[in-house]
């Protein structure tokens, strides 16, 4: 039988999670969840009701009433949905950005997100990335990737996409943001970014995304033959 898997993807920002686990999950034929997409829409919650980013009562509540949903995978698009409305573009903008590590850090909105996030993998045959996954939303999954790449590539990659939309972003001013979110989702408290002992490390630094799909492929393929 064609086992279907359940595959984590961690790393810091810009080291290429989404594109390579939806690519994989494409392939695959499975489902994708970015996890990051959900703290993000949170975020967006909280700025638009005004509530104030230390506010860890209010946020968990956010939270834990938010429905939150994707829509089936297209290549060129992961649509999310909060409260049935379309956030996939309002939820990259700057101000999101700056303050969903913030978000992220408290207890009780992780809470709430983790218990959606195991219930959305459930049936197998998914691609979930984030910080956290191989640690702590997924510990069994059956196969753990760490992503990373210099943080100069990671900036360039970034500042290529935004330019691709239209939006010109100085390349410090990215530096800036990845290196402030690396350093406050690796020093908080809770599910800190970290590569499981079981997670294999790729370095993506002078990868095309068609390189790490295809390995990260060939190991599902070895993780099936076991
Ligand atoms: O796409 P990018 O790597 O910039 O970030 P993301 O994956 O969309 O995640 C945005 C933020 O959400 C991260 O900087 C973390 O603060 C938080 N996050 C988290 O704490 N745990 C996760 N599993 C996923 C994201
Ligand atoms: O999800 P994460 O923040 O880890 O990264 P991403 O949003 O998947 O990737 C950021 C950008 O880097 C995207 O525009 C990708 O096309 C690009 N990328 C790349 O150029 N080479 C790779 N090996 C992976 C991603």
């Amino acid at each position: 039988m064609n086992k279907q898997l359940v595959i984590a993807i961690d790393g810091p920002a810009g080291a290429g999670k989404s594109t390579t686990a939806k690519e994989i999950a494409l392939r695959l034929g499975y489902k994708y969840i970015d996890t990051g997409a959900m703290y993000r829409a949170v975020t967006l919650l909280a700025l638009e009701s005004g509530i104030s980013m230390d506010s860890e009562e209010e946020l968990t509540k956010l939270a834990e009433e938010a429905e939150i949903n994707f829509a089936p995978l297209r290549p060129e698009r992961n649509t999310v949905y909060l409260n049935g409305r379309d956030v996939t573009d309002e939820i990259r903008s700057t101000s999101v950005n700056e303050n969903v590590s913030l978000v992220a850090k408290i207890a009780g909105v992780r809470k709430a997100l983790v218990k959606k996030q195991r219930e959305m993998a459930q049936s197998g045959g998914v691609v979930m990335d984030g910080r956290d996954i191989g640690t702590v939303v997924l510990p069994q999954a059956d196969l753990k990737i760490f992503l990373t790449a210099s943080l100069e590539t990671r900036a360039r990659r970034r500042m290529n996409e935004l330019q691709r939309r239209g939006e010109n972003v100085e390349l410090e001013e990215i530096k800036k943001n990845l290196r402030i979110r690396d350093y406050m989702d690796s020093a908080r408290e809770i599910a800190p970014l970290r590569k499981a002992e079981d997670a294999i490390e790729i370095d993506t630094t002078g990868m095309t995304v068609e390189d790490v799909v295809n390995k990260i492929i060939n190991l599902t393929k070895e993780v099936k033959n076991e």
